[in-house]
């Protein structure tokens, strides 16, 4: 059975992710979604809350898993699931050289985890939590980047009527 891991931040989870996890589960047998908690990032959402909106947008589908790590390597956590993939989505020429980076450094951690990459459709390769968080704060309309339960959320965060 092909386990794979789908982690980042997802503060929050947008349409660009919707779509690699989607395509993900067309391909694997299982697929955990692993909201990563880096301490060098500013997050407004707090991992369980990125989990919740996670499950809403994509809950109810029997090989989709959502679960958090943290304080641990990614290869440490895709072995304890019995994980041989981590997926990654790619988006442009930018995401290369960092992606580039860290699976050269998980390949030397875990010789047996392969890193595959989909690439981002078109419409959503321009897209980042960030920009999305930048957008609904500002008073922009999230429609078509995130789903509306994720715009609704963002906005009570960020304090936008
Ligand atoms: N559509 C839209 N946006 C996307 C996207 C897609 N398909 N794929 C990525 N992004 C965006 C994210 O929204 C995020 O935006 P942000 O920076 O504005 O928040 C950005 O691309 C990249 O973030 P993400 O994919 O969430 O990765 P990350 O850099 O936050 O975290 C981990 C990467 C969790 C995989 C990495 O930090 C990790 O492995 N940590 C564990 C510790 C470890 O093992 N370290 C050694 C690694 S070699």
């Amino acid at each position: 059975m092909a386990t794979a891991i789908y982690p980042g931040s997802f503060d929050p989870p947008t349409e660009g992710h919707r779509n690699i996890i989607e395509r993900g589960l067309r391909i694997f047998d299982r697929l955990i979604v692993a909201v990563a908690v880096n301490p060098l990032k500013k997050t407004i959402f707090t991992p369980a809350e990125r989990i919740a909106l996670l499950k809403e947008m994509l809950g109810g589908q029997k090989n989709l898993e959502f679960d958090t790590f943290q304080d641990r390597l990614l290869v440490d956590y895709a072995r304890s699931k019995q994980a041989r993939v981590i997926l990654r989505g790619l988006r442009t020429v930018q995401d290369y050289e960092y992606e580039f980076q860290m699976t050269l450094a998980n390949q030397r951690l875990a010789p047996e985890i392969e890193t595959i990459f989909l690439m981002t459709e078109s419409e959503f390769s321009h897209l980042s939590s960030s920009l999305i968080k930048e957008i609904v704060g500002l008073g922009g309309s999230g429609k078509g980047l995130v789903p509306p339960i994720v715009e609704g959320k963002l906005k009570e965060k960020l304090k936008v009527r």
